[in-house]
């Protein structure tokens, strides 16, 4: 299905020397062989194919979505890891098109299916048909061929036949019960990552390392919006959403 991003930017007017908001942005992600109903009219599949529609009093601007409009669109389980964090766990790894990546748990394949557009393959392992599910759908709707997700559970290294792995991510409740795994799969100089909420779990985690891994260091990454429009220039008033640690170590030996 091709799509096409339709936004619409906020239109104001001015009452009695005061701003009136007439109507808010808006994006829409929208399959571009069906006509689109908005709460201003129909759009038709035909004027989909132009740079801009207008219907009623409101104009849209007409755009081909990008990997991560698309991306935004994915279906989610409970938790998925974050787009600062992806950030980080790429900028401290080096991920390229030449990396090969193990992920788990896959969940709904946030982490797998962003790699995926940036490394050369990612192969992904969860124990719940459910999640294992959603994570294909992702997969196929944002059309990767190099993303592998498989049923097994990553504490038992005899599940898990990849070898020579650049990075492996675990996102999972004990990560340290993914140790042995590591050891087994990642190449000499291969990266462990590991995403936990609570700090107690990073503890466990690198007290667990073997001799084998150099711990390099955890890290948490606060990401600080501002608001700036007209006079208002400052921080949003939302809280810091703590998400994650993120521990990263090495491995050290073939
Ligand atoms: C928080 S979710 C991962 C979210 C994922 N990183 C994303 O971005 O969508 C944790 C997942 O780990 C899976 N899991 C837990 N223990 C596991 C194990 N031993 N092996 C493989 N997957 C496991 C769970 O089923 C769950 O889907």
């Amino acid at each position: 299905m091709a799509k096409k991003l339709l936004i619409k930017k906020e239109r104001k007017t001015i009452v009695d020397d005061r701003l009136v908001l007439l109507s808010k942005f808006e994006k829409h992600l929208v399959d571009d062989a069906k006509d689109y109903s908005t709460q201003y009219g129909v759009i038709k599949k035909d004027d989909l194919k132009n740079d801009s529609v207008k219907v009623g009093k409101e104009e849209f601007t007409i755009l081909n979505p990008s990997f991560i409009d698309n991306y935004k669109q994915i279906r989610r389980l409970a938790q998925i890891i974050t787009l600062k964090d992806i950030g980080a766990i790429i900028a401290n790894t080096g991920i390229n098109k030449e990396s090969i990546i193990l992920d788990a748990g896959t969940g709904s394949g946030a982490l797998a299916c962003f790699l995926g557009v940036i490394a050369k393959k990612v192969v992904s392992y969860d124990i719940k048909d459910e999640h294992l599910a959603v994570a294909r759908q992702n997969v196929n709707s944002l059309k990767l061929k190099n993303v592998q997700i498989k049923k097994g559970d990553i504490f038992d290294s005899k599940n898990v036949r990849e070898k020579n792995i650049d990075v492996f991510i675990l996102d999972v409740t004990e990560p340290w019960r993914g140790i042995n795994t590591a050891d087994k799969i990642l190449k000499k100089g291969g990266f462990l990552v590991s995403y936990s909420p609570n700090i107690n779990q990073v503890d466990l985690f690198v007290k667990s390392l073997s001799e084998n891994f150099l711990y390099e260091k955890t890290v948490e990454i606060i990401e600080r919006e501002w608001t700036v429009k007209g006079q208002v220039l400052r921080p949003q008033m939302k809280d810091f959403g703590h998400t994650a640690f993120l521990s990263f170590a090495r491995k050290i030996t073939k």
